[in-house]
């Protein structure tokens, strides 16, 4: 029987081959400017602040769950040592097509952020978590994963989905329709839903507490709301205590 994350994996295959946006790639314009010691790392409508990463030239760096020939193309442009990690060979295949053409080295690494036993206790300065822990049922795992492998002082940057993006339902009428908040949190969306899909709607104190539990602190939080009101991401800097 298929675990969790074989179904998670399934359907990210599923995104990457219907080309979905977050598989767009670095442009040769944003890796030139990353080459020129401009990085820009954008969150949705926004940009993380430089200062959150600091300088990442010879830093080693963790892209989890960050394949997708974004992050890890662009912080190994401007000299950081990069090993991405990520379950979707769809996404991995993006920056390996990109490292070969922009020779750029990375490490390239197919696997689950929940077990990081292959790295070694404190071999990262920098750990950078794009949105995704909206497919592991436990976000906390992650975060002791993160701990253990980030060196003290380090930093963990995790972007994620806020509840409001899971509390409502969407009602047409004959007026456009409207959002009405039936759920609880945390969601599961296999409660609702019988496709295969597999996500999780997590709470704040799973998020916030859980890094706090983890051995973080947090440093900085920024949100930034779609076009669709209900989508509402955020993102934290978590320092490693
Ligand atoms: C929304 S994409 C994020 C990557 C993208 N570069 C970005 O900037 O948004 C989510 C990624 O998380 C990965 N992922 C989901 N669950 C995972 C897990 N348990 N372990 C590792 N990667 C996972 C997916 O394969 C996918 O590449």
């Amino acid at each position: 029987m298929d675990t969790v994350f074989d179904q998670v994996e399934k359907n990210m295959e599923r995104l990457v081959a219907s080309k979905i946006d977050w598989t767009q790639c670095a442009t040769p314009e944003q890796l030139t400017e990353a080459r020129e010691g401009r990085l820009s790392l954008g969150f949705y409508g926004k940009e993380i602040p430089s200062q959150w990463f600091g300088e990442v030239q010879g830093r080693n760096v963790l892209c989890l769950a960050g394949a997708g020939g974004f992050q890890g193309p662009l912080l190994a442009c401007t000299g950081a040592k990069v090993t991405v990690l990520d379950l979707s060979e769809g996404m991995l295949a993006k920056d390996r097509e990109i490292a070969r053409r922009e020779n750029l080295s990375m490490q390239l690494v197919k696997g689950n952020m929940c077990e990081l036993s292959r790295f070694e206790a404190g071999q990262f300065d920098l750990i950078l978590n794009p949105p995704s822990l909206m497919y592991v049922p436990n976000p906390r795992a992650v975060f002791r994963e993160c701990a253990r492998v980030l060196r003290k002082g380090g930093t963990l940057i995790v972007a994620a989905p806020c509840p409001v993006n899971y509390l409502c339902d969407y009602v047409s009428d004959e007026n456009g329709g409207y959002y009405k908040a039936v759920h609880r949190m945390p969601y599961d969306a296999r409660q609702h839903d019988d496709s295969g899909w597999i996500e999780y709607g997590h709470t704040m104190e799973t998020y916030l507490g859980g890094l706090m539990e983890s051995g973080f602190s947090i440093h900085g939080y920024l949100e930034c709301q779609m076009e669709d009101i209900t989508e509402l991401y955020f993102c934290v800097r978590a320092v490693r205590n």
